[in-house]
Order: structure tokens, then sequence, then C-alpha cells
């Protein structure tokens, strides 16, 4: 491991909190038999040994030791702050249930488990990460768990390791093939189970059962504290407008988020843009309107936060990407050389979808025709959506100006916040949560459960009341079409525009827009008092409180 910052000395020795069900010995609770969100004689049929199993829920007494077993680890898809410590919380616990436990942790993701690439954790090296940022400690990657081929090599390394369960930390599509491996790994009766684990600093992997993914809440402050330290920049020198793009992939939650730390005089949400049906020219008055109008009262500075996935709401534009998708999944597609796919997909759009390409700046156009990954994701944070806003902004700010309706000036600064949040060192709420989420997951292992996530509700409570258990993951999901077919997917969790955050969002951005209402969040704090370092995101407080 690299030399270590003080900050990392002193938060090594933070101790987690845990639920209080979690603290000793567990009791296992069992609901009602559960239904899928969505398609549900359908996703019957294509998990018979995992659907409709009951939500669990854990209380104090109970089992205290288990029979010797190794578990296996993976962490799936984008970095999230807080994976080290779901990795710490599952070591601690299979270890409390039995020292002789091992943990094995499969390398740069799915991958690893395929290639049989792992490694055995020890005391010392989990020392070394906790409550740290990042998923260096075994690397992260994207292979899409999917093919028999992938899980019965994956079945050879878990038996020759003697493995009885898996934990998959990832996202929505990351769980979604857990649940699959789940069901292939029951229906062939290997007796491995496999576990989910809800990460992504996107938010977008929630619903009734699970309030919130980990790495959020990190996440969004380490962006609000940067997009504070702009707005007071932008306040003190008043020349600039400021457009900052945030990651989140499709949903808006990030912005959001940062919207209600920050109070910018613009966030454009994504969901209200595709319901009220705007156009591209409808976002760009939107914002120049605004400028303007602050302009008139000499306020030529501002801040705009931009959702990533932003483009693919454009109605039009999701018109055209559906299309694009089908068009590229084809195998003659698949066939075809890079350097002509464009020209192959303008053969073959419809001529809606063709004219709406053609009106993309040429490097638009190309990314959403040719970015995938390899969950078929067009990849958003490739598009600079902020240069391309405050560039058509301008322009309609000249015109404006020509028709007397705009007088100041409109100099423009760009950023992209994504990466820089991913791997932050955890806020006290991630590294709790986080730890009781892989904690968890030892209980849920212990119990002989597969093809459930692990969950820990009642998180805007002090840690010691939170509710832990597991879900099963059948019960999130339904068909979505996907690379030209429809397949069972977790259902993703997009800003609710009747939810609470939103509508407070609502019911003040006119205010942030005239006025300069900016707040600046400072920088995440791990020591002090309660209220300075023990914040859950605004999100959940509105959505939860
Ligand atoms: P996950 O959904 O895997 O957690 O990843 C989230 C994310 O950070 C998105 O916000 C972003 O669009 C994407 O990953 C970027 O992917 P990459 O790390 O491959 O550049």
């Amino acid at each position: 491991m690299s030399e270590k910052s003080y900050l990392q000395i002193a938060r090594a020795a933070y101790q987690p909190k845990l639920p209080k069900a979690l603290q000793g010995p567990v009791r296992v609770i069992e609901g009602a038999a559960t239904h899928s969100v969505g398609n549900q004689e359908e996703i019957k049929a294509l998990f018979p040994n995992t659907y409709g199993m009951p939500v669990v829920e854990f209380a104090e007494g109970g089992q205290s030791s288990a029979p010797k077993f190794n578990v296996g680890i993976i962490l799936s898809g984008g970095q999230a702050p807080g994976g080290h410590n779901v990795i710490s919380g599952l070591y601690d616990g299979v270890k409390a249930l039995n020292p002789e436990n091992k943990l094995y942790g499969f390398l740069m993701g799915p991958g690893g488990l395929v290639d049989h690439k792992y490694i055995e954790f020890t005391d010392a090296l989990i020392d070394d990460y906790r409550n740290t940022g990042g998923f260096d400690i075994i690397g992260s990657g994207r292979t899409k768990l999917e093919e028999v081929d992938q899980f019965e090599k994956g079945y050879e390394i878990l038996r020759q390791l003697g493995i009885k369960a898996l934990v998959i930390i990832g996202g929505d599509d990351s769980n979604t093939n857990a649940c699959v491996l789940a069901e292939y790994y029951a229906a062939k009766g290997y007796g491995i189970q496999v576990i989910g684990c809800p990460k992504t600093i996107d938010g977008d992997l929630k619903n009734d059962q699970i309030e919130t993914s980990f790495g959020f809440d990190t996440a969004t402050k380490t962006y609000s504290e940067l997009i504070g330290n702009i707005e007071r920049d932008c306040n003190s020198a008043r020349k600039y407008w400021h457009f900052i793009k945030l990651m989140g992939r499709s949903a808006s939650h990030i912005a959001l988020e940062c919207a209600l730390q920050t109070q910018p005089n613009v966030c454009l949400i994504s969901e209200e843009v595709e319901a009220k049906e705007q156009s591209l020219d409808d976002i760009v008055n939107q914002i120049a309107c605004i400028v303007a109008a602050r302009a008139a009262e000499g306020k030529n500075f501002g801040t705009v936060l931009i959702p990533e996935g932003l483009i693919e709401f454009i109605p039009a534009i999701k018109k055209l990407i559906a299309e694009l998708n089908d068009t590229l999944a084809t195998d003659e597609a698949k066939a075809v050389a890079r350097e002509d796919q464009i020209d192959y997909v303008k053969a073959h759009l419809s001529a809606a979808n063709l004219a709406v390409f053609n009106s993309l700046p040429a490097d638009v156009a190309s990314q959403l025709a040719l970015d995938r990954d390899p969950h078929g994701n067009v990849q958003v944070s490739l598009i600079e959506t902020e240069k391309l806003l405050s560039k058509m902004v301008g322009k309609r700010l000249k015109e404006m100006k020509a028709d007397g309706k705009y007088v100041g000036k409109f100099s423009a600064q760009h950023h992209f916040f994504g990466y820089e949040g991913r791997c932050a060192a955890p806020s006290n709420f991630d590294a709790d949560y986080c730890y009781s989420l892989g904690y968890n997951a030892s209980r849920l292992i212990a119990a002989g459960k597969t093809g459930y996530m692990s969950v820990i509700k009642n998180t805007t409570a002090p840690a010691a009341e939170w509710i832990a258990g597991g879900v099963p993951i059948t019960m999130m999901m339904n068909l979505e079409r996907r690379s030209g077919k429809m397949k069972p997917v977790i259902r993703k969790a997009l800003v609710e525009l009747d939810g609470a955050p939103f509508k407070y969002f609502a019911a003040h951005r006119d205010e942030w827009a005239n006025e300069t209402c900016y707040v600046y969040p400072g920088a995440i704090q791990y020591w002090g008092p309660t209220e300075v370092c023990d914040q859950p995101t605004q999100t959940l407080k509105l959505e939860h409180c």
C-alpha cells in the first residue's frame, strides 16, 4: 500500500456503527411472500427458484456462531465511496461467526471470477483499507456476468476454494446479474448462495425496500463542496456563468441533491424535461431568460447544474437513441468497421430520427451512435453537454441582444464533476452504512439466503436504530427493452416529480434563479458536532423524515 496521509491514519481508527440488531447474535424474522414490481408472470417463469421469497429482517437474539464457511466478494461497476467498508464489514461479520472462515476477493470486477483471479483477505490487508475511499483493494470492472459459460467457470473456482456464498457489490445492472446467477446456481443445485449489495453514486438503485444506494451521500457532499466553492468564486468575481455537469448517468438524483445543498441559479432535471416534452431549444431559452433577467439587475454571473443524462431525456433525442440501440444491436451492425458505423446508422435510421441526428453537433452525434458500455448504456459522461448548452445560450443571448431583450456580458466557464467524488473518503454516513451492509450480508449468508440484496433501513435515524435485513432481488424486477430484446432487470429509480425532494426544489428555484441564495457546504467533516458530521442527504431527509 502507498504512503498514508495523516487523515487516512487517523480515520483508520474509526469504528463504524452497526444497527443494534447486528451487534450480537441475530434472529431471522420472515415476512409474507413477495411479487416483482412488474411483469409478475414472466419474472416468476424466469426465476422459478428465487421468485416470491419473503423480505427478512434481523432481530437481536438467536444464532451466534456457524459451522466454518468461505465467502467470495466482487466489486462491480463504477467506484462509490464506502466499498472498502462493505468488505471490512463482511470480513468482520464472517470472522465473528467463525474465526476459521475465509473471505476471498475476485480481482477487477466480475471478470476476476470468470478468469479465476483472486486474493484471500487477511487482517493486515483489511486494516489498511478500513474507512478509505476507492475500490483499489481488489479493483472493479464492468464485465457483464450473463453467459452460462461464465457461470460455470465461476462455479469451478468457487468450488475449488470451498466458497459457499458470493457477494456482488453493484448497481442495478450488476444486481440484476447477481439475481440471474443466484437462480442459475439454485437451479443447478450447486449450493452456492449469491447476495447483492446496493452500490452507486447515481442514487438510482432505490425503491420501497432500499432507501439509498451507498456512495451517494459522500459523492454528493464532495460535489456540493466544489459547487459551493465555485459559487463563492462566482459571487466574488461576478463575471462568469459556470456550467457544471454532474455525473449520475440517466437519473438526476445527484444534480437535484447538489441543488438542494447549494441553491444554484439553475438546475436542470432530466425527468422534468422529459415530462414537459422540452426540446433542446426550450432548455436553452429557459437558461437564456434567467441570464437576461439577472443581467438586467447587473448580475452577469451565475451557476447552472446539468445532469449528465440530460440529452437522453429530451424526447426527440430519446427516440433517436432507442432506434440507435436497436440498430446497433444486430449482428450485421456489430460486423461494421468503427469508421463506417456513422454512415451505417444514418442509412438505417427513420426519416424523423435521421433529421434529429443531423441537427446535432457532429461530436455529440457520434458519441450517441458509437459509444456504449458493456450493459448497452450510452456513455453520457463522454458527452460535453455543459459546453453544448453554454454555446447555444451564448448564441441565443446574441439574438436577444439584437432584439433589445438582453443587456449584459456573458462569459462561461465549464466543469464536469464525477470522478472527483467516486473515491472520496466515505462520510460518517457511508462509513457506517457500508460497514452495516457488509456485516448484514454475512448474516444473510449464515441464514442460508440466496438471491437477496443486503438492505439497511430507517437510515435517517441514528445508526443503532437502523433496521437490518434482506430483500429478494426478484421483487425489484420488471421487463425492459435492452439491446433490442426484453430482459428482466431491476427497475431504475428516476427522480419523481411528485416526490418531496423535487417539490422542495421546484418551490424554491425561482427565488434561487433571481436572487443569489448560494449555500457553501464546505468539505466533509469526520469529527466534530453531529449536525456538521452526521447529516444524511437532503434527499433522504425529505423522503423519509
Ligand atoms: P455505476 O452505475 O456502475 O455505479 O456507475 C456510475 C457512474 O459513475 C455513472 O455516474 C457514470 O455515467 C459512469 O459510472 C461512468 O462510467 P466509467 O467509470 O466507466 O467511466
